[in-house]
């Protein structure tokens, strides 16, 4: 159970769209907005994609994240394991939910948001807590997702920062309408190129962000 509710944190919420290769999870990594170190960090990462303590079994996740929060220490806990099933995702969210305290921000990053969501319609119910209910708990969400036509519209309407970079068919006119920008720009981006849409940066102006690739990071 989130507790410590505190109605002053921010919706940072973040999606990362793209296709295959145009640099997300880069993207993600290179993010300022998560800090390098001393951060509380729950990441669903079955393939591996970042820097962080994986651990494949459920029942040994959870007990890391208990004894991580009972220690007061930041942590950067991964899960790897299952079968990439909505149901163990919905377990993920609700360790998630359980290791939210309103008194700290708490990361979380969520590699192929599709690969998880049914619908186009509400999320799962306890990835739907997490989103429509996380923000009084110091959550930030990070998602990221090859299909911005398969991800559940709950992950749209309470996502405040778009990355968008490398969209192939309907995809590029769909972001192009999320971001108020023409076809072409969205048609024009390489690998490592992104529009980030921040309301709080650039007059809430897409931005363009070229990135450099960085090895060993997270
Ligand atoms: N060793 C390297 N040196 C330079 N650039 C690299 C290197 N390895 C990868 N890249 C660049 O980074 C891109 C991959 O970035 P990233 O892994 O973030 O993509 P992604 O969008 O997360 O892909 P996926 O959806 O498949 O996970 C490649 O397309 C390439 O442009
Ligand atoms: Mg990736």
């Amino acid at each position: 159970m989130a507790i410590n509710q505190n109605t002053k944190w921010p919706n940072r919420n973040t999606l990362y769209m793209g296709r295959s290769g145009s640099g997300k999870s880069q993207a993600c990594k290179q993010n300022q907005a998560i800090p390098r170190s001393g951060a509380r960090v729950l990441l669903w990462d079955l393939s591996h994609d970042h820097k962080a303590f994986h651990i494949d079994s459920k029942v040994t996740f959870a007990n890391q994240v208990k004894a991580a929060l009972a220690s007061g220490k930041p942590f950067r806990l991964a899960f790897s394991g299952g079968d990439g099933s909505i149901d163990d995702f919905e377990w993920w969210c609700s360790v998630a939910w359980a290791a939210l305290n309103g008194d700290h921000e708490t990361f979380l990053i969520v590699e192929e948001l599709s690969a998880v969501c049914s619908s186009i319609g509400k999320a799962s119910p306890m990835a739907a807590k997490l989103l429509n209910q996380g923000r009084k708990y110091g959550m930030r969400f990070h998602g990221i997702t090859q299909k911005p036509q398969e991800i559940s519209k709950t992950f749209y309407d309470q996502t405040e920062i778009f990355w968008i970079g490398q969209q192939r068919g309907d995809n590029v006119k769909k972001c192009a309408k999320l971001l108020g920008l023409k076809e072409p720009e969205i048609e024009k981006l390489q690998s490592l190129e992104f529009w980030r849409l921040d309301p709080t940066l650039n007059s809430g102006a897409p931005e363009f962000v070229k990135m450099q690739y960085q090895p060993n990071n997270f």
